[in-house]
């Protein structure tokens, strides 16, 4: 694929050095930047020709196959109806838009031109969320009841994120988007979120958009989604997630400590990783940033599903969903009440409920719980299935 990217900044690199990198076939030809010198010099960098100061040139570039979005969230909008019109395939990177509707917008435009889109959430693609994915399917930790993501940092890079307007946010447009999407393959797409109740602040910074966020979302099946995210942590880039299952527990560390440890007095200087704040002392690199950050699982799953027509694992229709979870949240953090997630397009299951099957014992009791004491003894908690009666069985270790 001939690949069209928009924006030449912090991501649009980062996409780039992961589409070049080890052979890979798929490459970038073109690139628009409103800034020409960037444009020139994104080009020069990943070794091609094609760079333009026109959105429309590089997209309507009759040898581009793909266009990639990599402009602030404010410019989504306009980028994704300009290839819905060239009827040129898109890749977007997240959050879609900044609210549902914009994202529905978006959404409407690809269905009706019947282009290929792609919703970027690469943290859906992590060789420790796809391998957690995995297990979960496989049903190694039963059914799940409560899933918690969080991503905080010391703060973005560019003054757009900080800006209300451009951004549609805060730190949770910016990053909850992630852990979101994150709660919501492990629980299940097609489970729908049914309430989001929500805290945020802007607790140190000079801003109008929170910069720390914690929210809880419920889904239609009583299972919880936590998120927690912040532009004031200090200490690097943090991203771990959460899972608790009726039969298992998953906890991933996606990034920051994750068994690379290097000190120095300062003499290499340079990049350490990620929003790491500091390159002396002891620090804590990523082997491969891009690929724990899940970009080359992300391309080769977009690319292979525009070949085999087929959708991929993360959609325009998942970015949707994700913006209408941070309207409800939004709208809690001001209104302090849990807030209803508004779908006007839902295309998962309807009329899920909770599913709370009890272990039985025997034919009169249930399980409530067996535990090993210190002492040897085994002790088994049961409750009568008619009477409700609780009551202790032990058996002397
Ligand atoms: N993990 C991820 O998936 C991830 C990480 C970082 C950023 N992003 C997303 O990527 C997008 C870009 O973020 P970034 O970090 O690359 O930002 P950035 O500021 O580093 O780069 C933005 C690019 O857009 C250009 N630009 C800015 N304002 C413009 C305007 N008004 N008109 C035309 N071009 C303009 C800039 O010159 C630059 O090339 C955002 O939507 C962000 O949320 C995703």
């Amino acid at each position: 694929m001939k690949i069209a990217m928009l924006g030449s900044g912090f991501i649009a690199r980062f996409y780039a050095t992961s589409l070049h990198a080890q052979r890979r076939i798929d490459r970038v030809t073109m690139v628009y930047s409103r800034n020409k010198a960037n444009a020139q010099r994104f080009a020069s960098d990943y070794g091609f020709e094609d760079f333009t100061d026109d959105m429309a040139e590089a997209i309507n570039h009759p040898s581009v196959d793909v266009v990639l979005i990599s402009l602030p969230n404010h410019l989504h909008g306009e980028a994704v109806a300009a290839c819905a019109k060239a009827k040129k395939h898109v890749l977007c990177t997240k959050p879609l838009g900044r609210t549902g509707a914009e994202a529905k917008r978006m959404l409407n435009q690809v269905e009706e031109a019947g282009i290929f889109a792609g919703y970027l959430e690469d943290l859906c693609y992590t060789p420790k969320f796809l391998k957690s994915m995995e297990s979960i399917k496989a049903g190694a930790l039963g059914r799940i009841l409560w899933t918690k993501s969080r991503e905080t940092h010391p703060g973005p890079h560019s003054d757009w994120f900080w800006d209300k307007e451009k951004s549609g946010g805060g730190a949770m447009i910016d990053l909850a988007c992630h852990c979101i999407e994150i709660g919501r393959n492990y629980i299940g797409k097609h489970v729908k979120p049914i309430e989001v109740s929500c805290w945020a602040a802007t607790q140190v910074h000079p801003i109008d958009a929170e910069d720390h966020a914690i929210g809880l979302i419920k889904y239609a099946n009583g299972a919880i989604s936590q998120f927690e995210v912040s532009w004031c942590f200090r200490g690097g880039m943090d991203l771990r997630d959460e899972v608790m299952g009726t039969e298992g527990t998953i906890w991933i560390n996606n990034f920051l400590r994750t068994g690379f440890e290097t000190f120095t007095t300062g003499g290499g200087g340079g990049y350490v990783a990620e929003k790491a704040e500091v390159d002396k002392g002891w620090l804590f690199p990523v082997g491969d940033e891009a690929h724990e950050l899940g970009y080359p699982n992300m391309f080769t799953d977009m690319f292979s599903a525009l070949e085999e027509k087929r959708e991929p694992l993360e959609t325009f229709y998942d970015g949707y969903v994700v913006n209408a979870i941070l309207d409800a949240a939004y709208k809690s953090a001001k209104t302090k009440l849990w807030e209803p997630v508004v779908l006007e397009d839902w295309r998962g299951d309807e009329g899920v409920t909770y599913a709370n099957e009890k272990a039985s014992y025997d034919a009169d009791h249930f399980l409530i719980k067996e535990e090993k004491l210190p002492n040897g003894d085994m002790k088994l908690i049961l409750k009568h299935k008619v009477s409700g009666e609780l009551h202790q069985r032990v058996s002397h270790g």
